[in-house]
């Protein structure tokens, strides 16, 4: 059973607190949070004091997605700011193992994103140090692109090498019903949606949540 993660890029960020009570009240399994630097991507958004404020609005898990590089200096903030999973892309670091190391010390859970266009290969050697790999079907750096159908044969190698390893698989851009059903059947266990959660009103992101659930519980039929 795959769990649905919300973007809160695509909220609306004046009122933070209030979308993420909805959204939780929606039916969110995890929270999904993009920290952007302008640099290893061409977006800002926000970083640990904002992810602070928003830590007494949920329960849920909070799954920390930081593309920013340099990322090592940053991440005991993260840790300390109420992350529950803290993500770094394998691209903005030379020293993976040693910031999947990092995370895990600070007793957070630790996840390696990898773009659209980078290898598996670059997961081989830290395999029994990651909880969790997300694997980007858009560029980063924007909610709302399209979903990039080349990296389904990823997805499908990646379960392949997770084996029976406890370590969630993720995918992150352009997931909808149709999208999000393809990913659950090649092996996704968390699918992170942005825009189509937020959308519809708070009335509207129970019955969101609910297809995305309902698509990854029946990827054959979907499929
Ligand atoms: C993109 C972010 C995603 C984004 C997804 O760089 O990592 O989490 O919010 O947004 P949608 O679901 O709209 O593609
Ligand atoms: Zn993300």
């Amino acid at each position: 059973m795959a769990l649905i993660a919300p973007s809160m890029l695509a909220c609306d960020f004046a009122r933070l607190g209030e979308e993420m009570r909805d959204v939780t009240a929606a039916g969110a399994d995890w929270i999904h949070l993009d920290v952007m630097d302008g640099h290893f991507v061409p977006n800002i958004t926000f970083g640990p004091d904002v992810i602070r404020a928003m830590r007494p609005h949920t329960d849920r898990t909070f799954d920390v997605h930081l593309m920013i590089e340099p990322v090592e200096p940053y991440i005991e903030a993260f840790a300390h700011a109420g992350a529950d999973v803290i993500t770094v892309q394998a691209e903005a670091t030379r020293h993976l193992d040693r910031c999947l190391q990092l995370i895990r010390s600070l007793g957070k859970k630790a996840g390696v994103a990898l773009n659209p266009a980078t290898h598996e290969s670059a997961l081989a050697y830290v395999l029994d140090k990651v909880d969790l790999i997300l694997a980007m079907t858009v560029n980063p750096g924007f909610g709302g692109q399209a979903f990039i159908a080349d990296v389904l044969p990823k997805l499908h190698r990646l379960r392949a090498m997770i084996g029976e390893r406890p370590i969630h698989l993720e995918i992150d851009g352009g997931v909808n019903p149709q999208t999000g059903a393809l990913c659950a059947a090649a092996g996704a266990t968390v699918l992170v949606a942005g825009s189509a959660v937020f959308r519809g009103g708070a009335e509207g992101y129970r019955a969101n949540i609910a297809a995305l659930r309902a698509a990854a519980e029946r990827p054959a039929a979907a499929a």
